[in-house]
């Protein structure tokens, strides 16, 4: 690394305030690009030194900041380093496809799920992909003290993208249900989602920059018999969602509430409702995870506030907002059944 080179790095990051630590991507990437230096060295290769990849933007950015100064620069700094992405539920479905997304544009990935096993084995394939080795979190959301856990351990890491995908569903009669499930439902879909959301949340605002998704459901749009509890998180966590993306207007972060319906994934053996008419009717259409997670990620991208994936799903929403309420409550029961 050259004196050229490192006075642009404190020229950048130091009058900007912008904290050095050893996980600071900047920092990270001159740590890197050092250690490949001297081991290039040792033998004796030739190729081009990483620095010609990762230290020309800073020299680039150092002309930003002389000519429009450090603050105003800070959302172009952020935008050219490698970006960060905290990903809940990203061992299955909706929340891997997703994570295979960002890896595929260079992200540097953080997961969250329980099963260790099968989050490390996410995190494996997604190394193939990206080059570089997703950081992963074993956390059940279900213990309240997980939101704060995960953010202590990621002190110092800009999250540039939280995707809030985490979520399970039980299908049944409310006074079936075992009561710490439907508890713990109601921490995964909505308390932990809302605590990380305000735990990261700030940083981004600082930074002028950063994008949330919450993964609601098209259940959202209406209650739920056999089913009452999940539907009524999906739409605590859509109201909530719509709620913070206009108090962010114009803040640089945007806030995104992805609303799948019926996706091809885990959660419905999980949910025990394969057996279900809006699970099993195949005019309802069945989206993949794959195909919900790509329009989700472009819709984020875009900074949309509400993305439905499908036409069926459009569809359905809207033809809720004409008919009446009863008829609609017992439309959704009808679905909800055998
Ligand atoms: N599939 C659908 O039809 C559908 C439709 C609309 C909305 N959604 C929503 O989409 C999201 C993703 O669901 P999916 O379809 O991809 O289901 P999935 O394949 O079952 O994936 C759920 C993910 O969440 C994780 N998770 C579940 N409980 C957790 C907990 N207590 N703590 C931490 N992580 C937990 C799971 O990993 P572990 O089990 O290892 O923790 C898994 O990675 C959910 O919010 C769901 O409500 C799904």
């Amino acid at each position: 690394m050259s004196s050229a080179d490192l006075y642009a790095f404190h020229l950048i990051s130091a009058p900007a305030g912008i904290p050095v630590s050893e996980s600071h991507p900047l920092e990270r990437c001159c740590v890197f690009n050092a250690e490949a230096q001297r081991s290039a060295e040792d033998a004796e290769d030739n190729r081009p030194a990483l620095d010609v990849l990762w230290l020309r933007p800073p020299v680039a950015l150092c002309a930003f900041v002389r000519i429009r100064g450090p603050v105003s620069c800070l959302p172009f700094y952020y935008r050219f380093m490698p970006q960060t992405a905290l990903i809940t539920g990203a061992s299955s479905g909706i929340g891997l496809e997703l994570a295979r997304i960002f890896a595929r544009n260079h992200c540097d990935l953080i997961l969250v799920a329980r099963e260790s096993d099968r989050l490390r084995q996410a995190a494996e394939d997604l190394q193939q992909l990206s080059g570089t080795q997703p950081r992963v979190i074993p956390r059940d959301l279900a213990d309240p003290q997980s939101p704060h856990g995960i953010h202590a351990e990621l002190a110092g890491v800009p999250v540039d993208y939280l995707v809030n995908n985490a979520g399970f569903g039980l299908g049944g009669p409310f006074s079936a249900m075992d009561r710490q499930t439907g508890l713990d439902m109601i921490q995964v879909n909505v308390t932990s989602l809302v605590d990380l959301t305000r735990l990261f949340l700030p940083a981004m605002l600082v930074r002028k920059s950063g994008r949330i998704m919450n993964v609601a459901s098209t259940a959202a749009f209406q209650p739920g018999p056999l089913m009452a509890i999940y539907y009524a998180t999906k739409a605590f966590v859509l109201s909530f969602t719509e709620a913070i993306a206009e108090e962010l207007t114009g803040s640089g972060v945007t806030v995104t509430a992805l609303c799948p319906g019926p996706t091809a994934s885990d959660f419905q053996r999980r949910a025990a409702i394969e057996h279900v008419k809006l699970v099993k009717n195949k005019s309802l259409g069945m989206m993949s995870s794959r195909a919900v997670a790509e329009i989700g990620y472009r819709g984020m991208m875009q900074g949309k506030v509400i993305v439905i994936p499908g036409i069926m799903n459009k569809l359905g929403v809207q033809s809720l907002r004409l008919g009446p309420r009863a008829i609609v409550r017992k439309a959704a029961r009808k679905l909800q059944e055998s």
